[in-house]
């Protein structure tokens, strides 16, 4: 039985965690083709923090607040990644019936901080094997879709060797399982206390930031990802080798404007763009669990009850891989 009314996280205004109130809101009328899903797991991710507060990299803030709104937020309920059960579908769905596990993302829709959601059949949404639980399945989704994005643009060979900054993060983390799947020589920039772990996922060296000047480092890479986005390729391009790559995962709005322009005047190339999480993104997901390339990095779980808790504790910049909401 689908009640008419559901907890959702709302956002009453933009800045601290403590803007975020659980309400009940009306549970998303069904059209024909969408399927209704009761959400068992989600994700808080540095980018719902970064919405939340409107903290955004230089040059982007009128975009985001066009998307956004300017001063009140226009998409009340956050949240891109669900994991849990398909409790009904709309007429024209035929790839989905009631009982199904799934897992997606709804992307720039959001909402999925709610107890329930609706989803178009032809959008982001998979069925989730048995093997899987809906924690890992959502704590993979916005991690490892944008490092399969930026790996795949900056064409990571095997053997090449890869500079990651910000490896202990969501999306570093997930890189460095990839980069070492593929064959790569990869170093992990991260603070001393998670080396031992980020060896385990697969780095083959790794750098302290706080000891360390990037910009003094000996060796050259064929790819550097810079994740936090403080390493800014005009100041690191010395470490990259000819006809490297510069995988912008965070940068600003003119540096993005300049981007193009680097492999005209230089043996580099900058990638860098926005990852979505599409069904081909959450298939080639499930293909890299299955060949043993990817595990789930939970850093904390969160009752959705306590979900400006997780924000706050995303808000710290310092998570281990993920943030996972239970329902
Ligand atoms: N372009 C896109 O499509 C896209 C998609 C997703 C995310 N992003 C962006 O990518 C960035 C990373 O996202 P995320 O979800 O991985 O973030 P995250 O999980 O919140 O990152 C947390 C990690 O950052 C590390 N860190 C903090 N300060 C650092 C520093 N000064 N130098 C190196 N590492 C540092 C921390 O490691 P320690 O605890 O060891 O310090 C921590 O493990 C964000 O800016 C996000 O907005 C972009």
């Amino acid at each position: 039985m689908i009640p008419e009314t559901m907890n959702a996280a709302i956002l009453t205004g933009f800045g601290a965690p403590e803007v975020i109130r659980i309400a009940k809101r009306p549970v998303p009328r069904l059209k024909p083709d969408q399927v209704l899903v009761r959400n068992h797991a989600a994700t808080v991710n540095s980018g719902d923090a970064r919405i939340r507060a409107r903290n955004v990299p230089k040059g982007y803030k009128f975009i985001m607040g066009l998307v956004f709104g300017f001063r009140s937020p226009r998409i009340k309920t956050l949240g891109t990644v669900f994991a849990g059960e398909v409790v009904a579908t709309g007429d024209a769905v035929q790839e989905f019936k009631t009982g199904d596990r799934v897992f997606g993302s709804t992307e720039l829709k959001m909402g999925t901080h709610a107890e329930y959601v609706a989803i178009k059949a032809k959008d982001a949404i998979l069925p989730l094997p048995d093997d899987h639980s809906y924690e890992d399945a959502a704590s993979y989704i916005f991690g490892t879709g944008t490092a399969l994005y930026f790996l795949g643009k900056a064409k990571l060979q095997s053997k090449e060797r890869i500079l990651i900054n910000g490896a202990a993060g969501s999306v570093g983390i997930a890189m460095v399982q990839l980069a070492h799947a593929r064959g790569a020589h990869v170093t992990a920039v991260a603070s001393a206390g998670n080396h031992d772990f980020l060896k385990m996922q697969g780095a083959n060296e790794v750098i302290d930031y706080h000891t360390t000047d990037l910009r003094t480092l000996p060796q050259t890479y064929d790819v550097i990802a810079d994740c936090p986005g403080n390493i800014p390729y005009a100041k690191h391009r010395h470490l990259l080798k000819k006809n490297g790559r510069f995988a912008m995962v965070t940068g600003t709005l003119a540096q993005a404007l300049m981007a193009p322009l680097v492999k005209l005047i230089r043996p580099h190339k900058i990638v860098g763009g926005t990852a979505l999480a599409t069904k081909s993104v959450l298939k080639n997901i499930l293909k890299q669990h299955e060949a043993g390339n990817i595990s789930p990095v939970i850093d904390k779980r969160f009752e959705f009850a306590q979900i400006a808790q997780a924000h706050a504790h995303v808000d710290k910049g310092h998570k281990r891989g993920n943030c996972v909401i239970r329902f």
